[in-house]
This record gives C-alpha cells, structure tokens and sequence, in this order.
C-alpha cells in the first residue's frame, strides 16, 4: 500500500471521513484534491464528534501530514474558522508545521458566496462552490499562487470590483464590492495563510518517491460528478478517480487502491432525480435513525433503498479496488431489505444508468427483496466490531442475513468488500482482511 484513493460512490455522506481517519493511522499524507467546504466529513471517536469541512479528515492523527490540492477552491474564512476550532479543542496548530495549501487552488471570495446564496435551482449548499469554479473556467479566478502580486496591483482590483459589481446588478443581489473591501479581503488572506502555500504536488511527489503513504481524500460522490453524475444536479468538480490524482499535481500511475464508499441504503441532499428514494416509513425510519441530517446546511438527506444501477455506473467511472459498505447497523429491526438491481421507465428497462433526467426522473426501480436482520444497539455494535476485529472473525460475526445482504451487493457488483461499518464511532468498522 501506499497510495489510496477515498471516493464516494453515490451522492455523498457515505462515510468518507470516518474511513479517512481509520486509514490515516498508518498513512503519512492525506490530501483533498477537489471540492471545498460543500463537503461535510465526519469524525467519531468516543465521546468526541469532530465536523469537518475544509481540513482533510486524517487531522485527527498528528504524524499524518495534510494538504488541501491543487483542484480544491477553498474558503479562507471558513479555514480560519475551522483551523480556530481545532485550535481550542486540541491546542494544536496544524498550520504551523503539517498542513499545506496548494498553490494552483482558487480562492472562494465574498462575491461567489453571495452569487451561490440565490441559487433555487439545484439545491446547492450555499458556500460559492459553483461560482468559483465558474470564475476558475472562464479564466477569471483567484488563485493562492497569484495573491502576493495581486494584493499591489490597483488595476487589478478595480478591474475584479467592475466586473463583480456588474454581476451582482444583473442578479438582483443588492450588495456592492468595494476595492477598500477587496483589497483589505486579500491582504487579510496573505497575511494569514502565506506561509502555508507551497507546491504541494511536488510535496506528494516527492513523497511517494520515498515510500511515504498517501491517502487521497474525495469529497462529494460519483452522481455529483459533474461530468459522471446526475447533471445538471451536481456540483461543479470532478469527485472520480480520474481527478484523484490530477487533483492534487501527480501522475494517476500512482494509485495503488480505489475503495469506494458505499451506503449500506442511498441518501441524497438536495434536489434532482433519485429513483430508489422512499417518501414512506421506511425512509422516514433510516432519516430518523441514520441521523440522516447534512453536516454541512443541517438539511434532511433524502433516503432510499441501495441502488446497483448507481453503484455500477460508479464502479465503471472509478474501478474501484474494493468497496467500504457503511452505516449497515441502520437497517438493522427492518423486516426486510430490497436492493435495486434495474430501472423501467417509459416502457424500456436500464441496467445502466441513463444521462438524461428525463429518463431518471420517470424510473421505476426494479427490486430484489431480502429478509432483514435484528435491530441492536450502539454499544451491541461496537462491541460485535471489537470482537470481529480482535478474532479476525471478519464478516462471519454479522447477523447471518446481514451477511447474505452483504454477499448479495458484492456477487452481483464483482467488487471485494474491504470493511464494514456498524455505526458512527471510529472501531465501529469491522475489517475484513
Ligand atoms: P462523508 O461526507 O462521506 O464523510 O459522510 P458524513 O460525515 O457527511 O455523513 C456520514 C454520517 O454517518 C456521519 O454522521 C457519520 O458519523 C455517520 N457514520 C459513518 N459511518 C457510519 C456507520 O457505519 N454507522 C452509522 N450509524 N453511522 C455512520
Ligand atoms: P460530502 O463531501 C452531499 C450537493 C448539494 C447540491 C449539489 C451542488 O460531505 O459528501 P454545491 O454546493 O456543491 O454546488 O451543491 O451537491 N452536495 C453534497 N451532497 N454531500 C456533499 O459532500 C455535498 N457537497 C455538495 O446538496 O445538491
Ligand atoms: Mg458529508
């Protein structure tokens, strides 16, 4: 092992953080290469629930060193934020010796949080996700590696105001930047991050070099891909493994190992087609007892049954090494279980998943059915996870039909399970090797 990618491999909040932090106990780096505080990983560990939104989740182990990549768009104040947090929980100051930001990532400003505040359409979350990385295509963003000249360069700054007033008028936000405000904004961030920024490609690259561990961190899932997913509800990068490794500036010969992160059912925030969610008890069931609430807006994820069309149209894009399968513990006291293995919709029959929303918005889920195992508690968990793990035990120590629900996704994906998840703490994971 030495490089590894975390993908989710549905429409978020799998788990990829809890996996991250189980993982980065024997990683030396963990990396972010897309995305910026949209995502919202969290970390358990005992009694302590640490959120995280910008800082990759192996900050939790202090001899990992972190960085977030080169295709990131990252929120200063929200760094600041966050950085501040950790700070007073720990007394640590990850900034000062371990963490780094990349050069080549852009910068999310008050304009695109303002832009992405009127959004109705999609759903986003709100933080300037799609702004900037509009700004980045068209050639007209920020970035950390251009701040220091920029903070002198009046014309600059005029020029950026003009353009973003402009804009602000054509959309009927009521608000107005100024170049006092903007310049104080960018003095702020040099004065405060300058010594993080470096060539974080070169870090990893050279790190690899010498045998170093590295765990590349996804956030989002493969159907918010904005190529790959449920377009145009997405967001605005590339979550697969094609930008793992472009993400972060080295080369994709690196990857060892894809393990993709796997609901044991289907959530999705926002808005878009999802033909396997439940508007009944049974996804009011896993809403209530997965928590099933986004940690970044605090909004009520839509639930649904597992669904292998996604999941093999995530296998396709990221050819994953194995599958992390979370959060299993929450079917637990369902009398039984269905898996999605194909659609109908208008009269024809997918096994594969259609580009068109048209198609997916109209899809009728075609189901197996399966009986269901008995409900336990945290503690019971937790407890059957230590056990499994101190034994080697494996999957064998799960409930029997949990182990059919289990054997039933990995036959019919073709995909080794690599660990299971039976509840939120970090030794609720059951390894399989
Ligand atoms: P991420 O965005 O993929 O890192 O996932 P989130 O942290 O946004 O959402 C996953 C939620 O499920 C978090 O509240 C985790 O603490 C929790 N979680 C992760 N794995 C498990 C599991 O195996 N069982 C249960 N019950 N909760 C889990
Ligand atoms: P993690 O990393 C779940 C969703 C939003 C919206 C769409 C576009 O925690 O899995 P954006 O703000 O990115 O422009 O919103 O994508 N979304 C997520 N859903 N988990 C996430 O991240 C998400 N990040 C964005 O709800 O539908
Ligand atoms: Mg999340």
């Amino acid at each position: 092992m030495s490089t590894i990618v975390i993908l989710g491999a549905q429409w978020g909040d799998e788990g990829k953080g809890k996996l991250v932090d189980v993982l980065a106990e024997k990683s030396d780096w963990v990396a972010r290469f897309q995305g910026g505080n949209n995502a919202g990983h969290t970390v358990v560990i005992g009694d302590r629930t640490i959120k995280l939104h910008l800082l990759p989740s192996g900050i939790t182990r202090k001899s990992c060193q972190l960085i977030l990549g080169d295709g990131m768009v990252i929120d200063p104040w929200v760094l600041e934020e966050e950085l501040n947090r950790w700070k007073n929980e720990t007394g640590e100051e990850p900034d000062k010796d371990r963490l780094f930001i990349s050069d080549r990532a852009h910068i999310i400003l008050k304009f695109h949080r303002l832009v992405d505040g009127i959004d109705k359409k999609i759903g986003t979350t709100g933080r300037g996700i799609g702004p900037t990385y509009s700004d980045k295509i068209n050639r007209f963003g920020l970035r950390f590696a251009d701040l220091k000249y920029i903070i002198n360069d009046n014309e600059w700054i005029s020029e950026m105001c003009l353009s973003y007033n402009r804009t602000l008028r054509s959309l009927n936000i009521n608000e107005n930047i100024t170049e006092e405000d903007l310049t104080a904004d960018l003095k702020w961030i040099h004065n405060r991050f300058n010594h993080t920024i470096a060539n974080t490609g070169l870090m990893l690259d050279n790190a690899i070099k010498m045998n170093q561990k590295v765990l590349l961190e996804g956030a989002q899932g493969c159907l918010l891909d904005i190529d790959q997913g449920t377009y145009p509800y997405v967001t605005s990068s590339v979550t697969s493994r094609a930008n793992a490794t472009h993400g972060v500036g080295i080369h994709p010969g690196h990857i060892d190992d894809v393990i993709g992160i796997v609901k044991a059912y289907t959530t999705r925030v926002g808005h878009g087609p999802f033909p396997c969610e439940l508007k009944d008890d049974v996804g009011d069931y896993l809403t209530e007892k997965g928590h099933e609430f986004g940690t970044t807006t605090g909004r009520r994820r839509r639930c649904g049954w597992l669904d292998l069309v996604v999941l093999k149209h995530s296998h396709r894009i990221n050819g994953f090494t194995s599958l992390a399968i979370t959060k299993l513990d929450v079917l637990g006291g369902l009398e039984s279980l269905k898996i999605c293995v194909g659609y109908r919709a208008n009269g024809i029959e997918y096994h594969n998943l259609p580009a068109s929303n048209f198609e997916l918005e109209n899809a009728e889920p075609i189901y197996i059915e399966m009986d269901g195992f008995p409900e336990l508690t945290d503690k019971q968990w937790l407890q059957l996870a230590e056990k499994a793990n101190k034994e080697k035990l494996g999957l064998s120590a799960l409930p029997i039909n949990a182990q059919k629900y289990l054997n039933q996704i990995e036959m019919l994906l073709q995909i080794p399970i690599h660990s299971v998840g039976v509840g939120p703490d970090r030794d609720a994971t059951i390894h399989v090797n």
